[in-house]
């Protein structure tokens, strides 16, 4: 069978320089993950790429997701990582303070090293990093929507660098660190499709929302459409081409949408428990 997934290895090692420069900025990390998928949005190498870092891991679009569950992912990926995991929602701007406040006593121990060498008090500077989609940049904009106080770019550093203060103790990048995709296993990669994590130009709309459709409960799909096959769904919901046949593609994309949308249920497509080894 050929790959669902078709790579291209495109620019990564220029990614990961590119990220290694903002994390050489920053005191601590946010980490976005996609709450339907806590173990594959995240990187396979995330303490590698991040090395010493403090990081506070979001797993955002909560919305999407049952809370009960998420609460069982969030205690087991917390014990995992040795690191805070937060549930969020940017779309409803949710949470916000909390993220504030956990991002702050992060950063702290760094602080204080600072001032232990006689350093003046500085804020904590912070950065948000995950794949693409995940809500990098919605959180961003949430952070720092009530404060636009650009504090300008930093001396010493090439790159132009835009810092927005927070608060007094707390300056955030204003640009994500994107963590670029490597090749996954195809398992892997499938997920990262349905939560459109991966470029469209990568997979076929029929082929993922198929694979969709195998993974997701029979029983949400058939409450939610009257059929559970591509065909049935395009039938019972009258999307047909010329000729009434069941019209494939835009059956597929709708279903994609739905699913995304959160619109056929709440789901959590990685296992629980964490498999032994990940991350
Ligand atoms: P990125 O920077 O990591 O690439 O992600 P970005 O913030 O652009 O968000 C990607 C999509 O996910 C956006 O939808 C955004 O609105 C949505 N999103 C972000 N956070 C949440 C969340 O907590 N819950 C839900 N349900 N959705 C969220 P879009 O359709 O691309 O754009 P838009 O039409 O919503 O603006």
């Amino acid at each position: 069978m050929p790959d669902f997934i078709h790579w291209y290895p495109g620019h990564i090692a220029k990614a990961e320089r590119k990220l290694k420069e903002q994390l050489s900025l920053v005191d601590a990390v946010i980490e976005v993950l996609d709450a339907r998928l806590p173990l594959s949005s995240s990187y396979e190498n995330i303490s590698g790429l991040l090395g010493e870092k403090p990081r506070l891991i979001l797993l955002n679009k909560s919305d999407l997701t049952e809370p009960k569950e998420l609460k069982k992912w969030i205690a087991a990926i917390e014990a995992r990582e040795g690191f805070p995991v937060l549930a969020s929602d940017a779309k409803h701007s949710k949470d916000l303070n909390a993220i504030v406040k956990k991002a702050a006593e992060l950063a702290e121990p760094r602080i204080q090293a600072a001032m232990a060498k006689g350093l003046l008090r500085r804020p904590a500077r912070i950065m948000v990093v995950g794949m693409p989609n995940v809500g990098k940049s919605s959180i961003i904009n949430k952070l720092t929507r009530s404060s636009k106080t650009k504090t300008g770019a930093r001396a010493g550093v090439t790159r132009q660098q835009q810092w927005v203060r927070i608060n007094p103790q707390l300056e955030l990048l204003d640009t994500p660190g994107i963590i670029p995709m490597r090749q996954a296993d195809q398992q892997r990669a499938k997920k990262l499709a349905f939560v459109n994590s991966v470029s469209e130009n990568a997979y076929s709309n029929e082929a993922a929302a198929h694979a969709l459709l195998e993974i997701l409960p029979a029983e949400k799909v058939n409450e939610y459409y009257g059929g559970t096959t591509i065909e049935d769904i395009a039938k019972a919901r009258n999307w047909l081409a010329s000729g009434g046949k069941p019209d494939i593609e835009r059956t597929a994309v709708y279903v994609l949408k739905d699913f995304r949308e959160g619109r056929i249920g709440k789901f959590i497509l990685d296992t629980f428990p964490l498999p032994l080894g990940e991350g």
